[in-house]
């Protein structure tokens, strides 16, 4: 891979890192990926409490000392962006559009030279007040997260009874011009697993891309278990009985979900089969907590601080080297399936989905 071609400077990482790693600027690891695509999460809090995610009384949020200021994220995004080839940036949480900052820093960060695709994964909640306001800032792409469109079930899964906000948020942020629009749906056993064709059709007539993610072990409760959980196999097999689907000729690349085209296309459904299907070989993400710990993966067990160093006045180049030297040691897989496979101690909701 060559550096210079894509106008970042070869930079020697910091010292004390793996003298095994190339003299190389991008984010690589000892297994060839190189990370492109940041997730940044914005907050830890949650106006929902979705079963498969966080309790019903919540969880003890980040004091707010701890959590990175909006300058903070921004200068953060910008060494990435700058120095470290990040080229995709998706804000998360907890819930992103619970942070007051947010337009500010889709601003600062759609300022960025080379620009970044920005995108966001929400909730819904209040998307259909912020969607215009947002693209203004600079947002290009949004995912909404939609388990049901059933009442009732909404209420039981999220505890809250929130359906209509969520679907108006949809519709007003499909007005504006977002594209694509991307939904993401889980599948719980008994709660709404019989619902995927009802979604997908849902979907289609409106243009969103709906794209299901096998449940992960993620949950604060630490409730998953691999035998209940709905596989992407038991997905296909739902789905095959109302649509034919084929697979998306197009090339995957690092993209998380497997796509299929639906009765022979335009319209598309994806499968993220994070547990059953792992494609850590092609991961190209790097993530950033809401307070300042960065992590190669959603299942690391380890973080490396970036606030510390930041607010004890280090510079860029010394934030980068930690960033390098973080990504170079990024695990080879996720190892769910590995016997001794520990559950990270941070719930996805403080990590970033
Ligand atoms: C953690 S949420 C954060 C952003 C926002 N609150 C939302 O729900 O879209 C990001 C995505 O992770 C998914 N998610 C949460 N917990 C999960 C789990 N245990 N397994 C699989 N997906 C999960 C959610 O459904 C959502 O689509
Ligand atoms: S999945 Fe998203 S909306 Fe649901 S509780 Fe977790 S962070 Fe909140």
């Amino acid at each position: 891979m060559s550096s210079v071609s894509l106008g970042i400077p070869l930079v020697r990482s910091a010292t004390g890192s793996d003298p095994a790693r190339p003299d190389d600027s991008y984010l690589v690891d000892r297994f060839g990926r190189v990370a492109t695509d940041l997730r940044v999460s914005l907050t830890d809090r949650c106006n929902l409490r979705c079963t498969y995610c966080m309790p019903p009384e919540g969880l003890d949020w980040m004091p707010g000392d701890q959590a990175l200021s909006d300058d903070e994220v921004v200068r953060l995004v910008r060494v990435a962006v700058t120095q470290l080839g990040v080229r995709q940036v998706r804000f998360t949480g907890g819930e992103p559009l619970l942070r007051r900052g947010l337009e500010q820093i889709l601003r600062a960060v759609a300022s960025l030279g080379p620009r970044p695709r920005i995108s966001l994964t929400t909730n819904g909640i209040g998307l259909a007040r912020r969607a215009e306001a947002l693209v203004d800032a600079g947002l290009d792409r949004v995912n909404v997260s939609l388990d049901t469109l059933r009442p009732d079930r909404f209420r039981e899964i999220s505890r809250r009874d929130r359906l209509p906000d969520v679907l108006e948020g949809l519709r007003v942020a499909s007005g504006t011009g977002l594209r694509p629009v991307k939904v993401n749906a889980v599948l719980l056993r008994g709660a709404n697993d019989d619902e995927a064709g009802e979604l997908l059709r849902y979907c289609l007539e409106r243009g969103y891309e709906l794209r299901f993610i096998e449940q992960m072990p993620l949950d604060a409760q630490h409730g998953w278990a691999r035998s209940s959980m709905i596989t992407a196999a038991e997905i296909m097999d739902r789905l095959a009985t109302e649509y034919r689907l084929d697979p998306d000729p197009q090339e995957r690349g690092a993209a998380p979900a497997e796509r299929w085209l639906v009765d022979g296309g335009p319209g598309a459904v994806g499968i993220i089969a994070s547990v059953t299907r792992p494609f850590c070989g092609d991961c190209d993400r790097t993530r950033l907590t809401a307070d300042g710990q960065l992590r190669s993966c959603l299942f690391s067990q380890g973080e490396t601080d970036l606030r510390g160093p930041m607010r004890s006045g280090a510079g860029d180049e010394e934030i980068a080297a930690l960033w390098r030297d973080t990504m170079w040691r990024k695990a080879v897989g996720h190892g769910i399936d590995d016997p001794d496979f520990a559950q990270p101690d941070r719930p996805m909701s403080a990590i970033g989905g």
